[in-house]
């Protein structure tokens, strides 16, 4: 990620226990120095006051010694101590982490910014190696797509170089993919042979191919790379990069419609037979669209598509979506251990999903002439034409481009 990364919670752990181990020392070794001196002090004295009698004439050779040796080894107590009291602050200090008073009423902000992963080139050095020359300041563009999907692609690569994005790469699931990629100079990755994901990849529908991009993602998240995974039914009007708050685990795009579906309300429940307490207020938000997300290469990121991946191994029919929210959503409760990782909802004007374009935009003459980063034809199973159209709208300035097509394709 871009700017100075919070130190390494291993480099922070580590320090704990080495202070700790250096305090310990040091109070042993202040100990044992105490005590000698105490019972140097003390048979120096004892010899002094017998010396004193019966050897006064030898003057004070022996017990002049012994007291430069006491006053040596107070001043070297006195700055043991001082230096053992500097040490125990400080492991107070580095065990004590994060912990602050908490500042003036409104001032105080928590953790959403996770701190990044330590990148381990050692999981796939030869993707390393890809995406060390294609990604941009650590983060870059990611589609699966096999050939069902073909058409799809070509419009999405051609309004990604229209619009002059250079770090996005395709992760090709079949040899013709991968051959159109390199015809049309697209950055291609074709996966080492894994005979599960081969198969998924070759023959798999919509459902299973976006389900394995949980499984494919992780490698880039290990490597340190922040990850703006899309669909292939995404027209870019503008680039991305560009209009991303970074201050999230996962920022994603809405299948909500407007302010409130997007962004969270609260829905009231009535149950008249409750009489008084009849209104029961429920919390609601339109999920997220799994489709196009933005993932920082964080811990709880990668634990979310474990959990994902998890998940749909056990249950192959589970719409990836679907589970994708559960997990990313739903709190600890009895049973249960929930995700901790931070969200953000993309602004549904910017990053547009296919209701609000067909439903709204189009026929509002304000909201018409904002200028999106992409469309998403999410809502629609006539994707090829609806893409082309909103080139056409968007791009070739053709005002009418949107007319012809219904809210909602028909069943
Ligand atoms: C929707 O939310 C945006 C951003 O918070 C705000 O600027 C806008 O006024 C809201 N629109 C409506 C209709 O509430």
């Amino acid at each position: 990620m871009r700017g100075a990364a919070p130190p390494s919670p291993s480099f922070r752990t580590c320090r704990i226990p080495v202070a700790v181990v250096i305090a310990v020392l040091f109070l042993c070794l202040f100990v044992y120095l105490y005590l000698d001196g105490l019972f140097l002090f003390y048979s120096s004295s004892s010899l002094r006051d017998a010396t004193a009698g019966i050897k006064s004439s030898e003057g004070c050779s022996v017990s002049c010694e012994s007291s430069e040796r006491v006053n040596m080894l107070k001043s070297e107590l006195v700055s043991m101590s001082e230096k053992n009291a500097r040490l125990e602050k400080q492991v107070r200090d580095l065990s004590s982490g994060d912990r602050r008073k908490a500042g003036p009423f409104g001032t105080v902000r928590g953790l959403r910014t996770n701190p990044t992963v330590l990148p381990d080139e050692s999981v796939n050095p030869r993707l390393a190696k890809i995406l060390e020359k294609l990604a941009v300041h650590n983060e870059l563009i990611v589609a699966l797509a096999n050939s069902h999907i073909k058409d799809l692609l070509e419009i999405w690569i051609e309004s990604i170089k229209r619009v002059g994005i250079p770090n996005y790469l395709v992760v090709a699931l079949d040899d013709d993919i991968e051959n159109f990629c390199k015809s049309k100079d697209v950055p291609v990755y074709r996966r080492n042979p894994d005979v599960d994901i081969d198969n998924i990849g070759k023959t798999g529908t919509t459902v299973a191919v976006s389900g394995l991009k949980f499984l494919v993602l992780r490698e880039f998240l290990q490597l340190g790379y922040s990850v703006l995974l899309s669909d292939v039914d995404v027209v870019y009007l503008r680039n991305p990069f560009d209009h991303l708050y970074r201050d999230s685990d996962i920022e994603s795009m809405t299948d909500g419609f407007n302010n409130k579906t997007a962004y969270g309300y609260i829905n009231v429940f009535d149950d008249p037979s409750m009489g008084w307490s009849s209104l029961v207020y429920t919390m609601r938000i339109w999920v997220y669209n799994s489709g196009f997300f933005y993932i920082r290469p964080t811990i709880s990121s990668i634990e979310l598509l474990d959990r994902v991946t998890k998940r749909i191994s056990v249950y192959p029919k589970a719409w990836d979506q679907q589970v994708f929210n559960e997990l990313l959503f739903y709190p600890s409760h009895p049973g249960y251990v929930g995700l901790h990782a931070s969200r953000r909802t993309m602004d549904i004007y910017l990053f547009m999903n296919s209701y609000v374009l067909f439903k709204h935009v189009r026929k509002d003459s304000k909201l018409r002439k904002l200028k999106p980063v992409v469309i998403h034809v999410n809502y629609h199973p006539d994707k090829l034409p609806r893409m082309k159209a909103v080139v056409d709208f968007y791009v070739n300035g053709k005002q009418n481009a949107l007319d012809p097509f219904t809210d909602g394709t028909p069943k």
